[in-house]
């Protein structure tokens, strides 16, 4: 359906648990998440009735997020009925992919399209330092089996941070010779939690064709402007929520694991789903449509994102 501003909502970004085995610095804070009781938490029913609620008010993706979806024990059962429903044309994951290597051919079987990856640097003691928990070969090896189980395309995701990852920029843009994947370039959002990077942090993805001059701009793909290094398998792709916002051609909506409906990313407002029968979520979903508002604040290191939850209660 379309919202007040005349924009199609199709796209559902349905967050399975906050939970994640990584800690990344510009995602949640070191010590994780005080874990939500079980009732607190959206049954796997719950969250299937949720996307047929979507689904008849004209959703045709859904993004299964995290957290870290590879941790949640029945995955591939989600994915699965989410595939399976009805109007769902399209079921996409994110993923850190170190827990991938062993999940990609069976996600691809249950019905999951597309896989999209965090890669933020190609240094292992960078990665552990960013991630805290991380080892960079797991995620490498998870790419690789994505790479192997005939995903339709495989993008990566690269946070852009300024003092840590800006002179990776040549070296992450070659995989897309490597391997037929799209990298992503995406500015770092100022979540409550991240506070701890300063202004020298947040760079403008300008930056990336700074150090690309070759790049060739290509068409736009949802979030993303992207361009083509020569003879690229891939592409590179400049997601710019500070320096050049998207919202006027925002499609999307999101469900997070404890069953709120957030109409936009960078608000606080939320709408609980919990405890409703598909036509008493459908009758929310359609008021968070009509609700969603045109635009989000701007955002920088003094104007932070109104929302009230980290990235991994939200899923990106
Ligand atoms: P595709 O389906 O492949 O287009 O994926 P996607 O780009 O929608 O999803 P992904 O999970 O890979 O997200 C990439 C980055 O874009 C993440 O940092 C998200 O937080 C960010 N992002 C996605 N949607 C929005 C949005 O509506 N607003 C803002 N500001 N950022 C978003
Ligand atoms: N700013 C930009 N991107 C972020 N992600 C997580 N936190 C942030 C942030 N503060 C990205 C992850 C993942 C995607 C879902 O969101 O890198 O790829
Ligand atoms: Fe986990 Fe992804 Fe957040 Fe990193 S960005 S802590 S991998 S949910």
């Amino acid at each position: 359906m379309k919202d007040s501003y005349g924009r199609s909502i199709t796209y559902l970004r349905l967050s399975v648990t906050e939970l994640c085995n990584l800690r990344c610095r510009y995602c949640m804070p070191a010590e994780g998440v005080c874990k939500l009781r079980h009732d607190q938490l959206l049954t796997e029913e719950e969250m299937l009735t949720a996307v047929r609620a979507a689904a008849s008010l004209g959703i045709t993706k859904v993004r299964v997020t995290g957290g870290e979806p590879l941790t949640k024990p029945n995955i591939l059962s989600i994915c699965r009925g989410v595939a399976r429903t009805e109007g769902i044309r399209e079921v996409v994951i994110t993923t850190n992919a170190t827990l991938l290597a062993g999940l990609a051919a069976p996600l691809r079987e249950a019905g999951v399209r597309r896989v999209n990856v965090s890669l933020d640097t190609l240094d292992p003691e960078k990665y552990a330092r960013m991630t805290r928990l991380g080892r960079l070969d797991d995620a490498l090896r998870g790419i690789q089996a994505a790479l192997d189980a005939g995903f339709e395309r495989v993008k990566m995701n690269a946070v852009l941070i300024g003092g840590f990852n800006d002179g990776e920029i040549p070296a992450l843009a070659e995989l897309t010779r490597k391997w037929p994947v799209d990298m992503r370039f995406i500015e770092l959002m100022p979540m409550p939690g991240n506070q701890e990077f300063g202004p020298d942090n947040y760079i403008p993805v300008s930056r990336v064709l700074d150090a690309l001059p070759d790049a060739v701009p290509e068409r736009e793909d949802g979030v993303a402007r992207l361009y083509r290094l020569p003879g690229a398998q891939g592409r590179i792709g400049l997601i710019s929520p500070l320096s050049q916002r998207f919202c006027g051609e925002c499609n999307r909506i999101r469900l997070t694991a404890d069953g709120k409906l957030k109409p936009c990313l960078h608000s606080a407002e939320e709408i609980s789903l919990k405890g409703l029968t598909e036509d008493g979520m459908r009758e929310r979903m359609r008021l968070a449509i009509l609700g969603k508002p045109e635009c989000h604040g701007e955002l920088s290191a003094e104007r932070r994102s109104m929302a009230a939850r980290n990235m991994n209660q939200i899923g990106g």
